[in-house]
């Protein structure tokens, strides 16, 4: 039997006899906390596979994700000015702000405004912070002052500026019609800031109102994040363990893992936390194959399906 983790074998091997009961009547929650180092020794995991972290180590990319990628990338390096990457709740767009932050090229100067919660004056502190400018003054026509030339000098270098607003479905309209005044910051010929707003479906909605009509005529590149196909999902689960170390007797068969796609609809952070738990039950059966009856008990226990 493999050793895991610092607790000996008979306390171990106690607490997976007690644990040991048929899928449906065992509480999955319950366990999940004081087990978890256990269940990722016996499978080898140096990680946790399954994290809902929007961590870039196990970025996944899709065809989706590589599209989005490909399109901010686009819009930014094409002085597009206000571009939008919107997506259902958890499918990925705030790691891909990571990948694309982490991945891009240092030309490339940027600032990433996680909290939407900010007043006019704060937008422009946050941003010259990200960018490591400092304002002689903090009011506000010295920021915009300080911020319009760096942008100047950047832009003289060759370089450019973009400046990423997460979660900006929950940005009031006052907000979002700061965010284009910032974009009026132009030359005759292009715009010295590109600005990214990142954000649930709402976001398109919110963009419909007649007092931001001038804001969403303004935007020149769209795209919206799809749920991962049923194919995606097999790798993804695959990608996923990989990444964080499993060792490779430890599968999701084929029809779990289309069962995963099933109860998450192919949504990255549903299908992390079911994967979480299937592991957790397999670990209890003491399997390094996930089946997928595995997975339909731990959808019950995590998702209530
Ligand atoms: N392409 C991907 N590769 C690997 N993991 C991903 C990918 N997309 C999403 N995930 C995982 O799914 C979870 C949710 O991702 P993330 O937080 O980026 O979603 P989001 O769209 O920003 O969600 P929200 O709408 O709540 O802001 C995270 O655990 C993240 O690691
Ligand atoms: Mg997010």
């Amino acid at each position: 039997m493999a050793r895991y983790g610092r607790q000996s074998d008979l306390a171990i091997l106690t607490n997976i006899q007690l644990l040991k009961k048929p899928l449906h009547s065992f509480n999955i929650k319950k366990t999940l906390c004081y087990n978890h180092s256990m269940y990722k020794s016996f499978y080898g995991l140096n990680e946790n596979a399954f994290n809902i972290t929007s961590d870039p180590a196990f970025y996944f990319e899709s065809d989706h994700h590589k599209e989005a990628y490909a399109h901010l990338l686009y819009g930014i390096k094409h002085r597009k000015g206000i571009l939008c990457m919107t997506g259902d709740v958890g499918t990925g767009k705030t790691t891909l702000c990571r990948i694309l932050l982490n991945q891009i090229d240092p030309s490339i100067k940027t600032a990433f405004i996680l909290n939407p919660n900010f007043s006019q004056i704060q937008l422009l502190q946050l941003i010259t912070k990200d960018l490591g400018v400092i304002a002689k003054r903090n009011n506000k026509l010295d920021l915009i002052n300080t911020l319009n030339d760096f942008l100047i000098a950047e832009t003289s270098k060759g370089n450019n500026v973009a400046v990423i607003i997460d979660e900006a479905q929950n940005l009031l309209v006052k907000q979002l019609e700061q965010i284009r005044l910032l974009s009026n910051l132009e030359t005759e010929k292009f715009k010295l800031l590109q600005i990214i707003l990142v954000g649930q479906p709402e976001l398109l909605q919110n963009l419909k109102k007649p007092s931001l009509r001038q804001l969403d005529s303004r935007i020149a590149v769209r795209y919206h994040i799809q749920p991962l196909t049923k194919e995606d999902v097999r790798h993804y689960i695959a990608h996923r363990l990989k990444v964080a170390g499993a060792s490779s007797k430890l599968q999701f068969t084929t029809e779990a893992a289309d069962a995963v796609f099933h109860f998450s609809k192919g949504t990255p952070r549903v299908i992390n936390i079911l994967c979480e738990h299937a592991l957790l039950a397999g670990f209890v059966n003491e399997t390094f194959t996930i089946s997928e009856d595995i997975v339909k008990s731990a959808a019950k226990e995590a998702l209530n399906n």
